[in-house]
């Protein structure tokens, strides 16, 4: 009988790329190796011969990209002695700043837009006992206080200014070069605090000029395609937004911190930034489920929203093939879910074999 090396998380595995050392405490949860789904409806309904995947970052253990960032941030902080870790949050940084915080046996503070994070992932914080300071101001105000109180506490901040978050996060680029065996000719992803972006970036760009270990990889890094919400769209306005407003509560972010490494990205890939309503993100997010089967949160789906687009306008032309960052699992918002299958919304019948028998026949 063989064994299979178990997968112990994404710094284990892409160990020498990362800033450990051989006696750095790993703090991981077993995050990262996600699935890669080509999909295969989708492309036959639209009618166009494109290959898109979609890289479901959804399956991660707090069902979000963000232990990729968050494996590392924390491994780091406990590495330099903190006790405590703080982050402003839409919700996934939390639930993921929380779950990584209790398993190191540190404390996180977080803090969060009151009545703004989708019900899972209040739920998920709730659950890993952090410490939640709500606020009566949206993502951007929390952002900028945590950076003030860093100051005047002894916390270190896990947000994506954090430079660890972004090496974490830059292994998911790893992770779609060897298995597709390439850079794919686009990469299309949700755009919040543009810390996600700027580190697939930082991932294509490192294993690119890795031509040792790839020296069979021909096409290495793909062109950036960052997709916002309409009514959170800094990067397609060229300027900050101070009231962002979105469905997609996730990237409901008007002053993004990494501002200038998203534009790098942008420009040195040859990439673009583009915009959809929250009807289109919707409309994304319930044709994948519908289609697909895969489920993800309304942010994730402007990924495919901004791909479908583009390549229905020729922009990102036939026999491309497309990966879309699916950011965060479906059953993080439950709400939003459910609001928009208010047509489809079960009847209740008679608990007899006639009833079950009537409600399978007339619905084949
Ligand atoms: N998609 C999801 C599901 C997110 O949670 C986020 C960011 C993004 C996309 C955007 O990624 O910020 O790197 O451009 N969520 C952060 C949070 C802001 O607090 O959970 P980005």
């Amino acid at each position: 009988m063989s064994i299979r090396k178990r997968y112990t998380g994404l710094i284990e595995h892409y160990r020498d790329r990362l800033p450990v050392s051989e006696t750095t405490r790993l703090i991981s949860l077993g995050e990262g190796n996600t699935p890669l789904i080509q999909l295969q409806n989708i492309p036959r309904l639209i009618g166009k011969d494109v290959d898109i995947y979609v890289k479901y970052e959804g399956l991660n253990p707090t069902g979000s990209f963000k232990d990729r960032g968050m494996t590392m941030a924390v491994t780091k902080a406990v590495e330099d002695g903190s006790k405590a870790i703080i982050c402003a949050s839409t919700g996934n940084t939390s639930a993921a700043a929380a779950a990584y915080a209790v398993r190191a046996g540190i404390k996180a503070f977080v803090l969060i837009p009151e009545g703004k994070i989708a019900l899972g992932k209040l739920a998920q914080t709730l659950m890993y006992g952090a410490e939640i300071i709500q606020i009566n101001g949206n993502f951007d105000r929390g952002m900028a206080l945590v950076k003030e109180v860093a100051d005047h506490a002894p916390v270190t901040i896990v947000n994506s200014i954090n430079p660890f978050r972004l090496e974490g996060q830059k292994t998911a680029a790893f992770e779609i070069v060897d298995e597709l065996g390439c850079a794919p000719d686009y990469h299309c992803l949700p755009v919040g605090n543009a810390g996600n972006i700027s580190a697939y970036w930082k991932g294509y760009k490192e294993y690119s000029t890795d031509t040792d270990t790839h020296q069979a990889v021909t096409k290495t890094r793909p062109i950036m395609c960052g997709y916002q919400a309409a009514g959170a769209a800094p990067f397609v306005l060229g300027q900050m937004v101070d009231e962002p407003e979105t469905v997609a509560t996730a990237i409901r972010i008007g002053h993004p911190q990494s501002w200038d490494l998203a534009w790098a990205a942008q420009k040195e890939s040859g990439g673009w930034f583009n915009k959809f309503s929250d009807e289109q993100i919707l409309a994304a997010q319930k044709m994948l489920s519908q289609y697909e089967g895969v489920f993800c949160e309304p942010a994730s789906a402007t990924s495919l929203a901004g791909a479908l687009h583009d390549i229905s306008t020729g922009k990102i032309p036939e026999g491309s093939k497309v990966v879309c960052t699916l950011t965060g699992n479906g059953l993080k918002d439950p709400d939003s879910a459910i609001k928009q299958c208010e047509a489809a919304h079960p009847v209740t019948i008679e608990a007899s074999l006639d009833a079950v028998k009537k409600a399978i026949l007339d619905n084949m």
